[in-house]
């Protein structure tokens, strides 16, 4: 597994209104937004290409183009949507599936509530969106499940991380092609299993507490 932890002014300074319990909704979730679109950035850096032939005002040329089959982008429910727009501003000819994952109160083990993914994912880069990695449970989880689809390369993209939650992934994928792409690596998990100092729970300070 590849760890990539930002290190940007712009993003640790975004980072910090975003974790400022006193930002409201709707400043959360256009931040949220840009956060994601830096971070794609980075995230897409191993983007598979195939080169293009094009005709400048002034002379043909080759350049790049995203290759076939496109990037598939995977937010996983609820809070994960928040990342979708900035996700997609950036690459927006990726395909959008998504995964709802639930922790079974009985088993404790997450599992899945709801997808809409393509049936094959060989070939696919995709890039699953989950805003806080904490014990990685969930996250594990989604990552399992693109992999027996078939995805050979999955980068997920995370606001935050707790050491906890990295190493558990770390764990879980050993030697597969996993990339973990994190705005900022925290300090720890506390007895609730929030991520500290973290930010709150991010999808009620994107949606409100329903
Ligand atoms: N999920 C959240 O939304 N926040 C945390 O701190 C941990 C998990």
């Amino acid at each position: 597994m590849r760890l990539h932890v930002a290190e940007h002014p712009l993003i640790t300074h975004k980072l910090t209104v975003l974790r400022d319990e006193t930002t409201p909704s709707p400043v959360f979730r256009q931040l949220t937004e840009e956060l994601v679109t830096l971070l794609a950035y980075e995230a897409t850096r191993n983007v598979r290409v195939e080169s293009a032939e094009i005709v400048t005002p002034v002379t043909p040329t080759t350049g790049v183009r995203i290759s076939e089959p496109r990037p598939l982008v995977v937010p996983i429910l609820r809070a994960g949507l928040g990342m979708l727009e900035g996700m997609v501003k950036l690459i927006p000819t990726a395909e959008v599936g998504f995964l709802g994952m639930v922790r079974n109160e009985e088993t404790l083990e997450p599992s899945t509530y709801a997808e809409r993914l393509p049936d094959d994912l060989s070939d696919r880069q995709c890039f699953v969106l989950d805003p806080m990695l904490a014990t990685g449970g969930s996250l594990g989880a989604a990552i399992e499940f693109l992999f027996a689809r078939g995805a050979q390369d999955v980068t997920a993209i995370c606001l935050l991380g707790a050491p906890e939650g990295v190493a558990a992934i770390e764990k879980q994928v050993g030697d597969r092609d996993v990339t973990l792409v994190l705005g900022a690596l925290d300090q720890k998990l506390n007895e609730k299993g929030y991520i500290v100092p973290g930010l709150g729970d991010a999808g009620d300070r994107l949606y409100g507490t329903v």
